[in-house]
């Protein structure tokens, strides 16, 4: 099935999808980049992952990527959660639909909610999983729940990777993980990658677009009184 993927997405990125929304360069705006994607990919495979959640589908370049790692590993079950409440009506559809022409819809399932709802029931079922990239709203309460709920769900010693730490939002609740829960960054993970300044400002500190945190192993849960302010 591999080939397959491969063919799919080197054809997403040379031509883009088959319909975008009517905003200027959308496509390059919403997608992961093709470098990044292929970091994704390598670094999942090297996890040897077999399950992952997805945060964010839109036109599908990471969603694409992630299948093409489940795939290469190749584990008995691989299973490819992928959370989007907008998919049908802000995106038509094109992101699962190249999932689909891939070939990846049986490994993969669309959860048309959004992840704020979504993982809280993933947590309560006991779903497990190896890895998860959270690419969805981007605010900060939102990515702060989305890592409360992964940090129940990944395992202990498995992956979050987060799209867009430049932005400060994204940022914010991330640092909260590593300093307060033992969450480790992976400092290599996405060089090579695509970099951005933060906050978008030209003067500021320029960063690699994704950060890879590896969740401890065991799952710390320190006392109130050992917070540390961000
Ligand atoms: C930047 S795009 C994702 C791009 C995608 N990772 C790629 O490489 O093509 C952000 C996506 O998050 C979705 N989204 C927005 N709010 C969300 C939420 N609360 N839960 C889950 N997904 C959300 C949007 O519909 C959009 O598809």
């Amino acid at each position: 099935m591999t080939p397959r993927v491969r063919e799919v997405r080197d054809r997403l990125a040379r031509e883009g999808p088959a319909w975008t929304r009517n905003h200027e360069r959308d496509f390059e705006t919403v997608s992961l980049p093709t470098a990044d994607c292929d970091l994704l990919r390598d670094l999942l495979v090297h996890e040897n992952v077999g399950t992952v959640i997805e945060v964010g589908l839109a036109y599908g370049s990471s969603a694409l990527a992630i299948g093409e790692a489940l795939v290469t590993v190749g584990s008995p079950r691989p299973r490819h959660l992928v959370i989007d409440p907008f998919q049908q009506e802000e995106y038509a559809g094109v992101g699962w639909d190249l999932l689909r022409s891939a070939g990846l819809h049986s490994i993969a399932t669309l959860v048309t909610e959004p992840s704020s709802i979504a993982l809280p029931r993933f947590a309560g079922e006991g779903m497990t999983a190896d890895a998860a990239f959270v690419d969805g709203s981007h605010r900060f309460h939102e990515v702060f729940l989305d890592l409360y709920y992964l940090r129940k769900i990944v395992r202990p010693g498995g992956l979050v990777v987060l799209d867009d730490d430049w932005a400060p939002s994204v940022r914010t609740a991330a640092r909260y993980y590593e300093r307060n829960l033992g969450w480790t960054v992976l400092p290599d993970a996405f060089t090579g990658g695509t970099v951005a300044t933060v906050g978008g400002d030209p003067a500021a500190e320029a960063v690699p677009r994704c950060r890879a945190l590896r969740l401890p192993d065991p799952c710390v849960e320190p006392p109130f009184e050992a917070f540390r302010p961000l």
